[in-house]
């Protein structure tokens, strides 16, 4: 959606049609539109070619139907984007599966695929600034993605059924998409599955129908900007809760049968939690809440995937559910602008961990700050800086990240804090922030210079010589 930084790609844009004009290598078409070809990727510092430019995605329509007993997935997904350059054809980020039609606003668009991206090219150029829709068919068995660190991501078959995590590039083994968290956008989902298998996702639940032919179809809503690494679906057999949270903000929790008494004690705390947490954070930014826990076996992590985080049993206990809860704030609403802001999210939902363990558990942040500084492990790199993407999930961006804000926090008192840490989340919702842009805040909340602070904690080598 709210794209900043616009600036450099469009004048490079300009440039390259500048000299594309002077080596006449530029065919004019109808009326004497001369786009371009959008860029292949965004120039991420981990990932390069994550994500497209020459456009910004609006709102993603999916209908995806799924049949776990073959692992097929057949999808169609709309594409309701901006064009940011005059567009002769512009990419979209795919893992896999097999492309059987496209089209750009109703007229069929001749398609290429190489590695993970997959070309459009419209029969007429797209002008800059106007609005226009992409449709792409596709189908196929969706391989899920091993990341540089090793773990799995993106469509994850389960027992019976499956689930679709994408941090941070695994959804582009499901719809094709520009898949990099500066271009958020609006979400509808349509999930087709066969009779007596349930299927969650993102937001509300807004339909539910019975196909001709006996399959089920549920219709998931996102009422507020998403990147794409927090789309999710979730499809087996579950067991539902409701409840409601901060007074309107409907909670639904799902969990697989084999785990749903152990974690209904749990489940039945979101409530509680959010209320918390939006007395320190501010006002929870999602009109849908929630939490789905997986039996154990799939997947080895949780993630905070956008109003409804999904947890293995095994990771289901009371602090990942406040970490996961306060990603809500701190990289759902207030999402990177590019990985490397990664600490953003980590930093800050450990944090929310330490907070809530001084108010509730009475523990102060101090002695989880002692303990962080303490192992040498959190101090391989700066958490502003991973090495390579293989670390970004590493614990200098979690505990060292945490450690920023709560060396922060003594700095500059708890008052100033609270006010930097609610007014972060204000700022910046529903849109993207990067590292310079949180240092530039705290230092305009706190009225004074903090360069110090963020040498050596956020961006220093070196291990400082006590807490
Ligand atoms: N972002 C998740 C969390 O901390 C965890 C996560 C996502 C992760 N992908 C990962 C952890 C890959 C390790 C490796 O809430
Ligand atoms: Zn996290």
């Amino acid at each position: 959606m709210a794209q900043h930084n616009r600036t450099r790609s469009a004048v490079l844009a300009a440039v390259l049609t500048a000299l594309a004009l002077l080596a006449g290598g530029c065919a004019e078409v109808g009326g004497g539109v001369r786009g371009t070809p959008g860029a292949s990727g965004l120039r991420d510092p981990y990932f390069p070619k994550l994500g497209n430019g020459g456009y910004d995605v609006q709102h993603y329509g999916l209908s995806l139907a799924y049949d776990p007993a073959d692992g097929r997935l057949d999808g169609t997904v709309e594409i309701t984007a901006r064009a940011t350059q005059d567009l002769s054809a512009f990419n979209l980020d795919l893992s896999g599966l097999t492309v059987r039609a496209a089209t750009v606003d109703g007229a069929p668009a001749a398609y290429n695929r190489a590695g993970n991206e997959l070309t459009l090219r419209p029969g007429e150029e797209i002008p800059e600034g106007e609005e226009f829709r992409a449709t792409v068919t596709y189908a196929g068995v969706p391989e899920p993605l091993t990341d540089a660190d090793g773990s799995a991501e993106g469509w994850l078959r389960t027992p019976g059924g499956a689930v679709a995590v994408g941090e941070p590039a695994g959804s582009m083994t499901w719809f094709p998409g520009n898949h990099h968290p500066s271009d958020k956008a609006l979400y509808d989902l349509a999930l087709t599955l066969p009779a007596g298998v349930d299927g969650f996702s993102n937001g509300v639940r807004t339909a539910r129908r019975t196909e001709p032919d006996g399959r089920v179809t549920t219709v998931w809503h996102t009422a507020e900007p998403m990147a794409s690494y927090l789309a999710t679906v979730v499809i087996g057999r579950y067991e539902t809760g409701t409840a409601t949270a901060l007074g309107s903000v409907p909670v639904l929790t799902a969990a697989e049968p084999s785990v749903a008494p152990g974690s209904a004690a749990l489940r039945g705390e979101v409530p509680e939690i959010l209320d918390r947490q939006a007395k320190r954070f501010g006002p929870y930014p999602f009109s849908a809440a929630g939490v789905v826990v997986l039996a154990d076996g799939t997947l080895g992590y949780a993630l905070e995937t956008q109003t409804r985080p999904v947890f293995p049993a095994a990771s289901f206990d009371r602090t990942t559910l406040v970490h996961e809860l306060a990603h809500q704030w701190f990289g759902n609403s207030v999402t990177p602008r590019s990985w490397r802001d990664l600490w953003l999210n980590e930093g800050f939902a450990t944090y929310a961990e330490w907070l809530y363990s001084e108010e509730y558990e009475q523990v102060p942040a101090r002695t989880h700050f002692e303990r962080a500084f303490a192992q040498d492990a959190n101090w391989a790199f700066p958490p502003a800086a991973p090495p390579t993407a293989e670390n970004l999930f590493d614990p200098p961006v979690y505990q060292r990240g945490a450690m920023v804000l709560h060396e922060l926090r003594e700095t500059v008192g708890d008052r100033v804090f609270d006010e930097i840490l609610r007014g972060w989340s204000a700022k910046y919702r529903h849109a993207s922030a990067s590292t310079e842009d949180f240092t530039a805040y705290a230092e305009g909340v706190a009225g004074r210079d903090l360069g110090d602070l963020w040498e050596v904690w956020l961006y220093g080598d070196e291990k400082p010589d006590r807490p």
